[in-house]
């Protein structure tokens, strides 16, 4: 029955936030490996997650890219802006996705779908870091990197190695490196062995691992089972304060792990 099945859910969620050390694990039904239409129910709990947790008045928000970020993006509603003021920024620049899931475009999408305003980081994607390095020194970058600096919030997602790897056509060198440290999992262009170790970071500008700990509000959303291995190695290094949006398929094959 209809209860049952909360009741289930509500039972994973706490065994999902005990086993991954985290305070908050949301979960809900199905597997968005097989059904995608279970991104738009993890969508709606993104929303109603941002509205218990951000303070009223100010909030820079600061979103990763991603094919999950750009679904999520969709989903949220100008309830979130309710006594807010929102802006969006993007939490990295440059991680070499294409065009439509990047994170400016994320922002862009957030702000128009919650009544907010964003901030695009002007970065090429696919550079070296020896382009890169000077763009950082232009005055319309560092403006959008100082309020990074400044974000309250963070809605980020997490992807396998592989698949991260493949999708920004990495490097051979940097693909067997990664190959070589077991990577299995990726976030905010770090990536995680099974341990929680980083094997590997690509250098670029906007947050990094060590300046979530003092961020209030956390929210990671990913799920599918095929994530299962990423999402334990990224929440070895996860601060506890984040919040866990994920669905059946993946807290399942997480518990089994
Ligand atoms: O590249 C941005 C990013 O958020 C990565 O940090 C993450 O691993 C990946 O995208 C997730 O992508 P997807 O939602 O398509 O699995």
């Amino acid at each position: 029955s209809f209860i049952d099945q909360f009741l289930d859910l509500k039972q994973l969620e706490l065994r999902l936030s005990q086993k991954l050390g985290i305070t908050n694990c949301l979960v809900v039904a199905g597997d968005s490996d097989l059904q995608p239409e279970v991104i738009a129910e993890m969508g709606k709990l993104v929303t109603n997650t941002l509205k218990t947790l951000l303070p009223h008045g100010l909030n820079i928000i600061a979103a990763m890219g991603g094919t999950t970020m750009a679904q999520i993006a969709s989903c949220l509603t100008p309830e979130i802006g309710k006594e807010r003021e929102l802006l969006f920024v993007p939490a990295r620049g440059g991680l070499g996705e294409r065009i439509d899931i990047q994170a400016n475009n994320v922002c862009a999408r957030m702000a128009l779908c919650t009544g907010g305003k964003s901030r695009s980081l002007y970065v090429p994607e696919q550079v070296s870091e020896s382009t890169y390095r000077p763009l950082l020194k232009e005055p319309a970058v560092q403006e959008v990197v100082t309020l990074i600096k400044k974000s309250n919030a963070v809605i980020h997602s997490i992807g396998t190695a592989k698949h991260m790897a493949d999708r920004r056509a990495m490097p051979k060198e940097i693909v067997s490196l990664l190959d070589r440290g077991h990577a299995v999992g990726e976030a905010f262009g770090y990536f995680f062995d099974e341990a929680g170790q980083v094997v590997y970071k690509i250098p670029r500008i906007g947050i990094q691992l060590e300046d979530l700990a003092s961020m209030k509000c956390v929210v990671a959303v990913a799920g599918g089972h095929s994530k299962a291995k990423a999402i334990v190695a990224y929440m070895k290094h996860a601060p506890k304060q984040t919040c866990l949006i994920t669905d059946e398929g993946a807290a399942k094959a997480i518990l089994k792990e």
